[in-house]
């Protein structure tokens, strides 16, 4: 139950010689990044699986979500970007599991959704769980504002015992956790927030929906070692890696990953910001977006076909989406019976290939294999996604670990909200562990 990769009749934008010669190339970082360089050391945490995800921190973070479904309807995850994107995509694509369901906040500046997110609290038990590398992003900041004044309201001073919060050691956020007695998780120093989702800030909200946290750690584990063992030229990350770079040098400039499963909507948000934030500096980087189908081709499939030949897309193809519908005639008329007694998943599968051989006679596309929706083929996913980012990137010529762009639009918002920037740095609570 692997996942694998193909290039679509490739042949008129890459030839197999292109693609062979630009592994050859490439070897060598192939080589660098399976152990890590020592310049991004302090950004590596996530490469080892087992430094965060290994048995003896699952058993902790399994411990600890276990006292929460104790006792607990809702659990809301405060965080934004990094911090929160991984857990969702799995959350939603597998689905909580027993009593507790996840809410996610802190991740917009808008009134009306944490007025939505409050409401929905309203009667049940609550737990919270805020996450932040660097506790001055102003989305989670606020959010845990709201939620703590909301807790106060509901339980009194006994409200610190339902607080988690997910931080970096020796930040501003555990300085609070001491002095009001709320619950401290280490937000790895030594990861950023795209590449934690094998960490203690993807794994433990998503064990308190009930996913099974050690097998996304085995399916990473298993990537890790196939990582590990294959040579260059039958690396499927290298490959990967130089097709799209060599794809970006012939004028795509955008990636696409697209899907027939609507569920992986927030799995290609979270391979959006990872791609888009790693590689996207220096004036270079593919835009990477998404098509979530069959939907978005009765809008955006217009412009894939016939308009500006910029997009290439990678396909992720599930295999097995565990679901089934089969469509009976009701006998009304409504000309839709040659589908009669088809199943939908079957409709899907066709609209998926006939979907491939028209992009594919425009643009490059790629597939990759997904075997099924379960936790052991999403820790494939994570892993093999931030490899192949951190090569790419290299190849590329960036550095895929720091998001220097991110900053210009802060500076405006903070001095316009008239955020004291002394005031922090003289609690010595800067900027300098998170971004
Ligand atoms: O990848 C990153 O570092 C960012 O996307 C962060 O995850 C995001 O900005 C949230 O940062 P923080 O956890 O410090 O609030």
């Amino acid at each position: 139950k692997e996942i694998s990769m193909e290039l679509i009749d490739g042949s008129s934008w890459l030839s197999p010689e292109e693609i062979a010669s630009g592994v050859e190339e490439y070897a060598s970082y192939l080589e660098e990044v399976k152990y890590g360089e020592e310049q991004y050391e302090e950004n590596l945490g996530w490469l080892d699986v087992e430094e965060w995800a290994g048995e003896k921190w699952i058993t902790y973070y399994q411990k600890l979500a276990a006292d929460v479904r104790k006792n607990a309807d809702v659990f809301v995850v405060i965080g934004i970007g990094g911090s929160n994107q991984a857990a969702r995509a799995v959350v939603d694509a597998i689905g909580e599991t027993g009593p507790v369901t996840i809410v996610w906040a802190g991740n917009s500046i808008s009134a009306d959704s944490i007025r939505s997110v409050l409401q929905e609290l309203k009667g049940k038990s609550v737990y919270i769980n805020v996450i932040a590398k660097n506790f001055e992003t102003l989305e989670p900041g606020i959010g845990f504002r709201a939620l703590r004044s909301f807790m106060k309201k509901e339980y009194g001073e006994e409200y610190v015992k339902r607080v988690i919060c997910t931080g970096s050691e020796g930040s501003h956020l555990e300085k609070l956790c001491k002095v009001n007695g709320f619950h401290f998780l280490p937000f790895p120093a030594n990861i950023g927030g795209r590449f934690t989702a094998l960490s203690p800030v993807g794994l433990f909200p998503m064990a308190v929906a009930g996913i099974d946290i050690s097998a996304i750690a085995k399916g990473a584990q298993l990537m890790r070692q196939r990582l590990l063992k294959e040579s260059a030229s039958e690396s499927m990350a290298l490959e990967y890696a130089v097709i799209r770079n060599l794809l970006y040098q012939k004028g795509f400039s955008m990636e696409m990953l697209s899907y027939f499963e609507p569920r992986y909507f927030r799995f290609a948000k979270w391979w959006m910001q990872l791609f888009g934030e790693s590689e996207g500096k220096d004036n270079k980087g593919l835009y990477p977006l998404f098509g979530n189908f069959s939907e978005d081709l009765h809008s955006i499939g217009q412009f894939l076909q016939d308009g500006s030949n910029v997009i290439f897309e990678t396909f992720l193809d599930v295999q097995d989406t565990g679901a089934s519908y089969i469509l009976h005639n009701d006998n009304v008329d409504d000309l839709f019976d040659y589908l009669d007694g088809k199943d939908f998943d079957e409709i899907n599968r066709a609209a998926f290939e006939a979907t491939i051989t028209a992009h594919s006679k425009k643009f490059p596309c790629m597939k990759i294999s997904v075997p099924a929706v379960d936790e052991e083929t999403f820790g494939q996913l994570f892993y093999f996604f931030e490899f192949v980012c951190y090569l790419s990137a290299k190849i590329l010529g960036v550095n895929p670990f720091d998001q220097p762009g991110v900053e210009a639009y802060k500076q405006y918002m903070f001095q316009a909200l008239g955020k004291n920037e002394n005031k922090i740095q003289a609690n010595g609570y800067g900027a300098a562990v998170g971004d």
